[in-house]
């Protein structure tokens, strides 16, 4: 900081499954505008994503929403200092939409473009909010594609704990939201479900729970629903008393495993981030079990849970605030391991930012 002559400001977006997110984020002034495009009701008639069709849609949204957000922002091209887009990991076809828009924009616009990884994106929303954590934290990661806890130390520091040894929560709440014939998308709509569940109808493992360390196991849930509704009358009271248990077993499991990496690590900050972090269950449970245990649990809210264009502009704008060298290739990787990140060569201190502008 300080050599620069004026804020940076970072046009962030978010191309890497079913939603198109465009954001502005400046360093000073926070969060300057953000907008979703999202592509629920294309695929919903599929019952899941279909990436050719993703990929497409980016197309056709991605510069409408750009102009749109800068235009909200109140920003011309030529106040931006950077452009932020999700390199990865996510469907190949809708990444590269993103990254070829990005890095073409910054190009033109002549200033630099950083690829980000989403789940860094997703690691670092909370910091969006205020009061923000500050590091070091954990992270409970819980997606439509990611399960994981992360012992995050600094920006690019990042340690993963345990994670999902097969489904991902989020793919966990889809799979057994189908089984009990809830359309698309699933978890959303099964955690409407169980809030008017009662429980006791069906028994149902906490898989991992009883083991040491801190990996994860989902797939089994969905099994052990199939096998247990074989012989229940499915009237809409037992559909939302089965899905109560299901959320109640996965709740169950990520409560104690986050807890345990609260007490194994020491850090008594704790921030839950991905799909699944919307859900008000698993709120409600980590907020108790944090208190009684002395931690802080911080969220983002729930529209910057699920997949958005803010968190890729902030983590892009720490990234080239603390000096990060730009890539001059379009970036764009399905695959993407997060402890392979670095700081960047600035040393990736944590940010001196203002916290939300709203
Ligand atoms: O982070 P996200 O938007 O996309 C990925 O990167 O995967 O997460 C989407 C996942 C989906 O599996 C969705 O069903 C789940 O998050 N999800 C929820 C809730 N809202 C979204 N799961 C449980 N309860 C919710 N309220
Ligand atoms: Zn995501």
């Amino acid at each position: 900081m300080g050599q620069r002559e004026k804020n940076l400001r970072v046009l962030g977006i978010e191309t890497s499954c079913d939603e198109t997110g465009v954001a502005v984020y400046d360093e000073h002034l926070g969060l300057l505008a953000h907008a979703l495009y999202s592509q629920v009701q294309l695929h919903a008639a599929f019952g899941g994503v279909v990436p050719e069709l993703a990929s497409r849609d980016h197309v056709r949204k991605l510069i409408p929403l750009v102009k749109q957000v800068l235009a909200d922002a109140g920003t011309r091209p030529e106040q931006l200092g950077g452009v932020a887009y999700t390199a990865g990991p996510g469907l190949i076809g809708a990444l590269l939409v993103g990254a070829c828009v990005g890095r073409s924009l910054a190009w033109a616009w002549g200033v630099p473009a950083v690829g980000v990884h989403h789940m860094e994106g997703h690691l670092l929303a909370p910091m969006l909010e205020d009061p923000a954590p500050v590091f070091p934290f954990i992270a409970l990661l819980v997606s439509g594609g990611h399960s994981m806890l992360v012992e995050v130390r600094g920006l690019g520091r990042y340690r993963i704990l345990g994670e999902t040894l097969d489904d991902a929560a989020g793919e966990a709440f889809d799979k057994t939201a189908k089984v009990l014939g809830l359309g698309y998308p699933g978890g959303p709509a099964l955690a409407r479900l169980a809030a008017s569940g009662r429980p006791g109808r069906l028994r149902l493992p906490r898989p991992m729970l009883n083991r040491p360390g801190l990996d994860f196991s989902f797939s089994g849930l969905k099994t052990a629903v199939i096998t247990g509704i074989r012989d229940l009358e499915l009237d809409e009271q037992a559909k939302a008393d089965v899905a109560w248990e299901f959320q109640e077993a996965i709740v169950d499991t990520l409560v104690a495993k986050s807890l345990r990496a609260v007490s194994e690590t020491g850090i008594q900050r704790l921030v839950v981030a991905g799909g699944v972090g919307a859900n008000r269950r698993l709120r409600a449970r980590l907020a108790d079990a944090a208190q009684a245990a002395g931690a802080e649990v911080f969220y983002p809210r729930l529209e910057f849970c699920t997949d958005n264009g803010a968190m890729i502009a902030y983590a892009g704008m720490l990234r080239l605030a603390a000096g990060e060298a730009a890539a001059s290739s379009i970036e764009a990787r399905a695959r993407w391991d997060l402890e392979t990140l670095r700081p960047p060569r600035g040393g990736g201190a944590a940010p001196t930012g203002p916290g939300p502008a709203d």
